[in-house]
């Protein structure tokens, strides 16, 4: 069994940005975190960090055929980006959408989430943690 962990724009500068919103872990700290978890979930991982829309597009269609399941955090792309959405639902994983913060609860734009309609569930507001718990519901499913 194989998933893909695919991280957004910006998020390679955790730890450096807006710490009081996302902490002060580093994106260092959550690869090792989620490295971490498939090895206890016994579970094969690809992992990745975009800053690019296109570059995430070619990222979730190679899962095709080469993952079970996919869990993305897409950052601001979430409230942005119909080719994101597109992609997930050309692939047809089950995926799971995940947030360190929680986007309700912030700035209106960002009550938005464009690839909600192709996940099976949403994990936001548990930090680093929503990784963790996503990779294991993902387990759970597949
Ligand atoms: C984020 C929330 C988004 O609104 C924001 O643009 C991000 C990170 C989160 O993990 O909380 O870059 O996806």
């Amino acid at each position: 069994m194989k998933i893909f962990v695919i991280n957004g724009p910006n998020l390679n500068m955790l730890g450096i940005r807006e710490p009081e919103i996302y902490d002060k872990g580093t994106y260092a700290e959550l690869v090792s975190l989620i490295e971490e978890e498939a090895e206890k979930l016994q579970v094969e991982l690809e992992l990745f960090q975009s800053n690019h829309e296109g570059e995430l597009v070619d990222i979730i269609q190679s899962a095709y055929s080469r993952a079970d399941g996919i869990v993305i955090n897409p950052a601001a792309y979430t409230h942005t980006s119909v080719a994101l959405l597109d992609a997930l639902k050309a692939v047809g994983l089950p995926t799971v959408e995940v947030h360190i913060s929680n986007p309700d609860e912030r700035e209106d734009f960002r009550k938005v989430s464009y690839i909600r309609g192709a996940c099976a569930k949403t994990i936001s507001g548990h930090g680093f943690v929503g990784y963790q718990e996503a990779m294991r519901w993902l387990c759970g499913k597949l």
